[in-house]
Parts: structure tokens; sequence; C-alpha cells
């Protein structure tokens, strides 16, 4: 079956100082249907610039994307998108915020907002339905980030750092009840993570990228039953490979 989601030879640079700036170096990447795939890489090396480019937000200079084997110029109303900053509108509560999605499509209000009640209960957001941003913590933001995300209801999930602002049991959890969500109805994701535990727990596969400009230094699959175990050997063996890939090890 042909990939879900396709990039072929995307490239970009920035002007910085009136010089060019390069920042994504040729890169070949491909997500299946119904695929987990993690995007692993150092800090500043071009990660959210990909992202910004498959959701239609900038430009690449060159190179093509591919939806279902066919070249699109622009993905927007096939992704929905999960930015690093959190993004929440502060003059709407936390549950209008994650109904901005489905608002905007016009979907059957009642029936979202059901969904949207039990998202909020699953994430541990029972009674902040009314609450305005200022008022939640980082981490509770970034959960109503990702419930507006997954409300959307678009094809491709994109996630840029979806768990960063969030603490070690908070994200624990959420990683559990994001595997049993995805197990009953899988859906093609992209996410961004600087964690490679996260990675090797989450994702079917895993790229590595090198330093800026970012180019494809790895792509490994973790091929271990689900739920993983992160002391188990093989874990344990995959997660020093990746490090070592990183260039951290
Ligand atoms: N709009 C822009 N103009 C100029 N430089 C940018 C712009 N966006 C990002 N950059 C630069 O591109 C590089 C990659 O940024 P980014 O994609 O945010 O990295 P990552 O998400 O991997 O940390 C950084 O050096 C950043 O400063
Ligand atoms: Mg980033």
């Amino acid at each position: 079956m042909s990939p879900h989601l396709q990039l072929l030879q995307i490239s970009k640079s920035f002007a910085r100082d009136g010089l060019p700036l390069p920042v994504l170096d040729k890169i070949d990447l491909e997500v299946q249907h119904g695929e987990l795939v993690a995007l692993i890489g150092p800090s500043g090396c071009g990660k959210t610039t990909l992202l910004h480019i498959i959701a239609g937000l900038i430009c690449p200079d060159s190179g093509t994307i591919f939806l279902n084997s066919s070249p699109v110029s622009d993905c927007r109303r096939h992704v929905a998108y999960m930015q690093q900053k959190d993004l929440l509108l502060p003059w709407r509560t936390a549950l209008k915020n994650a109904l901005l999605g489905p608002e905007i499509s016009q979907e059957e209000r009642e029936q979202a907002e059901a969904r949207a009640k039990q998202l909020f209960a699953e994430f541990g957001l029972s009674g902040f339905e009314r609450v305005y941003p200022a008022q939640l913590s980082a981490g509770m933001r970034q959960r109503v980030a990702l419930i507006r995300t997954l409300l959307s209801q678009r094809e491709i999930l994109l996630l840029d750092e979806p768990f960063g602002a969030l603490d070690a049991i908070t994200r624990s959890e959420l990683h559990d009840w994001l595997l049993k969500a995805w197990e009953k109805s899988p859906q093609t994701t992209l996410f961004v993570t600087h964690d490679v535990e996260e990675a090797l727990k989450l994702a079917d596969r895993v790229y590595v990228l090198s330093e800026r400009p970012a180019r494809v230094k790895a792509v490994l699959t973790v091929s271990l039953q689900r739920p993983r175990n992160p002391t188990h050997s093989d874990f344990v063996a995959l997660k020093a490979e990746l490090l070592q890939q990183l260039g951290a090890a």
C-alpha cells in the first residue's frame, strides 16, 4: 500500500543576517496509514520547521509532499496540527478552546461537546471545562491543546512535543491513554519528541535527524509489543542504539 504521507527531498533555508541559514536538507520521510512515527533530533535542528511545512504554514524551497501518492501543494485541510506553543485563545474557556476545531467544521455541536467532555475526563481535566487558559498550568494547557487536536477529526495528526510540558506521571498516564485510543482506531500520526524513551514507548518507527541542517540520519523500526516496558532488555538495547544514533551516548 502507498504511504499515507510522503515527503520527498524537502529542503528549506531561512535568511539570517542576510545569509542563508540551511535548516532542512533533502528530507525523505514516509508515514503509512495508521502508523505512529516519531521524529527526534537535537534542539534547533529543524523539527518544527518540518511540521510547519507539512501543515502548509510555510513553503519548502524544494521537494514534494505526497498524500496517498498524489503531490499536494498544501496539506492544510488534511492535518490536525498541535503546535509546540499551545496557542489557546485566552478569551475562550478550556472547553471552548477544545471545541474550536469542531465548531469551525460546523459539526453537530452536542455530539462534539459530549466527546470533548469525555476527553476532559480521560485526560484528568474534569471540572476545568469552564476555566480560562491563564488559570491552567502549562501541562493542563497542553492537554487542552491535545484534546482540541484529537477532536478536529483530520486524517493525519501532527504533534510537536505534545507531552513536553507535562510532569513524568501525567506524561506516562497520557501515553497509556493515547496508546489505548490508537489501538482502538489507529490514526496516521507524526510526532516530535526530544525524549528517547517516549519515542520508543509509542512509535512504530523513529526518524533520527542530524544537527542543523537536518538530514535523516537513521530510521529505526520498533517492533516490540505494546505496552512496552522500558526496563525490558530489548527496549534497553533499542534505547542504546537510538542514543548512539543521536550522538548522545
Ligand atoms: N521563521 C524563521 N526565520 C528564521 N529562522 C528560523 C525561522 N524559524 C526557525 N528558524 C531557525 O531555524 C532553526 C530550526 O528551528 P526549529 O525548526 O524551530 O527547530 P527545532 O524544532 O528542531 O528545535 C533554528 O535555528 C531557528 O532559529
Ligand atoms: Mg521545535
